[in-house]
């Protein structure tokens, strides 16, 4: 017995769960069984009620504990993990006496369905407070009776939209939906607690109202109008649980068929690799909280499209920001961008004046004095760059750390400019920045260890991913993405309709087809850094990609690239084009990608194949089903692949001929090292 503790407080009982060796609480099959036998002990008891709280700061109940998941391989196995949490929670719901869940911080997956399965729900009043059901996110939907237990209290649409998005309710909005019966600020919790079991109220459960999509006859129309929106989000192929949430809700399931269908899933392929994919975001999280920070102030020159998007994300995240640009409207600009930001995102007025307040603009440059980090985000170019960094280092303090947000120059070119370069390190975000979760986080030859951890660790504070990537040209998420995006374009030259190609990567599992993602980018920043590739990795750069630079088309932002755009930047349906029969759309794009990943591999630019998922994607929305593209490999298998990419050598030329690195085993297999 060592994650609960049970103490007997006059009439009522308080169980709070601190699981050992762990900084948040998850339910883990050892944590599960300790609390059944409490609740043995408890049902023997003659009391007014039971208390359920946590005994950890960082929240409620987390979860269950996905490392677990890990582990099991027999669907049947799954299932009986379910079952286990289903029978436990039903004997805390039919204790002779109520209970009440005292609820802070995270309340998540299992652990709502532990308070769902208690008599009254109590939340902490503050915004750290948060309730949900994510399981959707990894493969998986609830499995501890929450599918049975949630309509019949917030109702079926607020249940199957929590279900099917997997988004966290705010405490406030789980009062209003009735997931909570009260919110309390944390002083009077317990008080509350106790008072809710004196009274005993009747358990809330959702006005008729609410529970009328629940009616034999509207039931699968609501199914219909669920399945449009949930299709635009989740092929049912790629992944099937929010479809399995949908079957479960129109049959109006019991605990049975939910735990039967969640081991289905939780053994199935796209809920292993959804469960890789949160690990490695863990994984980076804590390499991002390894260390603490240390900087307060950050000053971000250039405020174009990544400057502004950067300092107005510091900002946000409670950094003080200067932003400088040589531009004033520019500024201006910035300024507008941010207001709205802050806005849409803390919607209350105090919050938002005192995030404007954070954020300045600064043509001067008056911020670098007193900055801890200087951010550069000027123009792709090397000559402005040099001399930006050598003005830069006459006045910024000593300690302060320079980071650098080029894309595809190595960092020993910029450092050049520098006395001391070892502070300086590349801090490449992506865009969007506030959707991008990945930040590489360059090494150059002589950045030092100090500076490095730095960089991490204010990534790691600004909720970003760091991932460690050696200075090489293109990092390693543009490095490996130019040759699908160059791909793309060979294919469009050669006459296969821009829709073709597109449907073909989106098919794969690709959040966007690669000639869309490229008129996003813009054609000119793609034609820049496949330019600046084109070198060293030895890649042609279409003709057509010049010739749409060279005509003013860059994409989106210009009106017209590969596709045309209406006033409001939304692509005009494409003219019917000549398709060419039989071209392999998917396997050239996949290919080539995965061919550039392992030569990553292999020249040590990350050093491990989970690096390569954990970049691609967070850095660009790779296929989240299929784990990223060494999980990919692994599925498939090397000799596979070789062969394919040997074939399209043979058809296509030189650029697909294998990577020596397939045939290096040891640098491919997980966990290598
Ligand atoms: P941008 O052209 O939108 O913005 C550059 C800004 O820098 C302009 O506002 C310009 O007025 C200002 N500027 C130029 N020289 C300056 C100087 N000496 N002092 C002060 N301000 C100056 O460029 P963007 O797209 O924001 O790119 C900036 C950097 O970020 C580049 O190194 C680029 O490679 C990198 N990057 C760009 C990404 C993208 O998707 N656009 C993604 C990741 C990195």
């Amino acid at each position: 017995m060592s994650h609960w503790r049970l103490d007997y407080q006059g009439d009522h009982a308080v169980l709070t769960l601190d699981v050992q060796g762990q900084s948040a609480n998850v339910l883990s099959q050892e944590v599960l069984n300790e609390f059944d036998k409490h609740l043995e002990e408890l049902e023997t008891k003659m009391l007014a009620g039971v208390i359920l709280c946590s005994g950890k700061a960082s929240g409620f109940i987390a979860g269950a504990d996905v490392r677990e998941f890990e582990k099991i391989d027999d669907p049947a196995q799954a299932t009986e993990l379910a079952q286990l949490g289903q029978q436990v929670f039903s004997r805390l719901e039919s204790l002779p006496y109520p209970s009440v869940a005292v609820i802070h911080g995270f309340c998540l997956g299992g652990g709502l369905e532990l308070a769902l399965a208690c008599t009254y729900r109590i939340a902490r009043d503050d915004p750290g407070t948060r309730l949900g059901l994510p399981e959707v996110r990894l493969g998986i939907h609830p499995g501890f009776a929450g599918t049975v237990r949630l309509p019949p209290l917030v109702g079926d649409l607020t249940a199957l939209d929590m279900m099917l998005t997997g988004r966290a309710l705010s405490a406030r909005e789980a009062r209003r939906r009735g997931l909570v019966d009260e919110l309390v600020p944390e002083r009077h919790l317990m008080n509350a607690a106790v008072a809710f079991l004196k009274q005993n109220p009747p358990p809330r459960k959702a006005p008729w109202y609410q529970r009328v999509p629940a009616w034999k006859p509207l039931r699968s129309w609501v199914v219909k109008l669920m399945a449009g929106r949930v299709r635009r989000k989740a092929h049912p192929d790629h992944y099937p649980a929010p479809w399995r949430i949908l079957d479960l809700w129109r049959d109006q399931a019991r605990e049975d068929r939910e735990a039967e269908s969640l081991g289905e899933l939780l053994v199935g392929r796209t809920s292993r690799n959804l469960v890789h994919v949160f690990l490695l975001g863990e994984a980076l999280k804590r390499h991002g909280k390894a260390q603490a920070h240390d900087i307060e102030h950050v000053h971000v020159i250039g405020a174009g499209v990544m400057g502004a998007d950067i300092a107005i994300w510091a900002a946000n995240k409670g950094f003080r920001v200067s932003l400088q640009d040589r531009e004033p409207e520019i500024l201006a600009r910035a300024v507008k961008k941010a207001h709205g930001f802050f806005k849409s995102k803390l919607k209350d007025p105090r919050a938002v004046q005192e995030a404007m307040d954070r954020f300045m603009p600064d043509l001067e440059g008056h911020g670098l004095k007193r900055a801890d980090l200087v951010i550069e985000a000027i123009v792709e170019k090397i000559g402005p760059k040099q001399e930006l960094f050598r003005a830069v280092e006459q006045k910024v303090r000593p300690q302060a750390l320079l980071a650098t947000n080029t894309s595809s120059i190595p960092l020993e070119v910029i450092g050049e400019a520098l006395k001391d370069p070892s502070r300086l390190v590349g801090l490449h975000f992506f865009n969007p920045v506030a959707k991008m979760q990945l930040v590489e986080i360059v090494r150059g030859a002589q950045t030092s260890e100090a500076a490095l951890g730095r960089a991490r660790a204010f990534t790691g504070a600004i909720e970003r991913l760091p991932l460690d990537v050696k200075s090489s040209p293109g990092f390693l998420v543009n490095r490996i993405l130019m040759p699908y995006l160059l791909e793309a374009v060979k294919m469009a030259e050669e006459g296969v309709s821009l829709v073709t190609i597109d449907n073909a990567a989106t098919e794969f599992g690709m959040p966007m087809g690669p000639i869309t993602l490229a008129d996003t980018v813009g054609l000119d920043i793609c034609l820049s850094v496949a330019e600046e590739l084109a070198g060293p990795l030895r890649i042609d750069v279409p003709e057509r990609l010049r010739e749409l630079v060279g005509q003013g088309h860059l994409g989106r932002k210009s009106g017209q690239g590969f596709y045309q755009y209406d006033a409001r930047g939304k692509r005009q349906t494409p003219p019917p084009e000549k398709i060419a029969a039989d071209v392999p759309v998917t396997e050239r794009l996949v290919l080539r990608l995965l061919n550039e990943a392992v030569a990553c591999l292999r020249e040590g630019v990350v050093v491990e194949p989970d690096a390569v998922d954990a970049g691609m994607v967070y850095g660009t929305g790779f296929a989240p089903f299929l784990g990223g593209p060494m999980r990919y490999v692994e599925s498939l298998g090397v000799t596979g692949i070789s062969h394919s990419l040997h074939r399209l050598s043979q058809e296509y030329g030189p650029r697909f001929n294998p990577d020596a690195g397939w045939s290096n085993p040891d640098l491919l297999k997980p966990g290598s090292a």
